[in-house]
């Protein structure tokens, strides 16, 4: 394919409002647990990069979800691809996301992981498209506020592709 990658945001950028971020959420769970919970694949370079700034004990899991819907608009309907190793009961669960689009994946992820009855449960995600929220969603912690535009890298792909650029960068078809 022929596309070509445009730097939206430096690898300087995004490492410098990780360790921002990483700091806030360290200072907000103070004397407190972070369960994070990295939503996969997208998630997975950030929920590490964020996991390193924090100073508050941290414990990981994983899960990945698949969006009924087209190439382009997801549907809200969620589907479990791997569930969670442990039980959140009674923990205060981080969700790290790599992009928050529409909002439709995670206010039912959200709804889904309410009723295991956790502590609480905040949502930080790199990257969030306001322009395109459909489905109301309580984002607790943005890195960026980006424009409508179709983004990789840090995690991201188009088409399974991109997902180890360091930085963040626009496809241009
Ligand atoms: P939504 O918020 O339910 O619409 O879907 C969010 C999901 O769509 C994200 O977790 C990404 O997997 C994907 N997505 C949305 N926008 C982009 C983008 O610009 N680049 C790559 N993936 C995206
Ligand atoms: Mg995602």
């Amino acid at each position: 394919m022929s596309e070509k990658i445009r730097q939206l945001l430096s690898e300087e950028e995004v490492d410098r409002r990780i360790c921002e971020i990483g700091k806030q959420i360290s200072k907000d769970y103070e004397g407190k647990s972070v369960h994070m919970i990295c939503v996969l694949k997208g998630g997975v370079f950030f929920t590490c990069e964020l996991a390193k700034r924090l100073t508050v004990p941290v414990s990981l899991d994983f899960m990945s979800v698949s969006s009924y819907g087209n190439d382009t608009n997801s549907s809200g309907v969620v589907r479990i691809v791997k569930d969670l190793d442990e039980n959140i009961e009674g923990k205060d669960v981080l969700i790290v996301e790599d992009i928050i689009d529409s909002g439709r994946t995670l206010s039912h992820l959200i709804e889904i992981l309410k009723q295991r009855h956790p502590n609480s449960i905040r949502l930080c995600t790199l990257l969030d498209k306001p322009e395109r929220r459909v489905k109301d969603v309580k984002v607790d912690y943005v890195c960026f506020n980006i424009p409508d535009e179709f983004v990789v890298g840090y995690g991201l792909d188009y088409a399974q592709k991109y997902r180890n650029l360091p930085y963040i960068g626009v496809v241009e078809f």
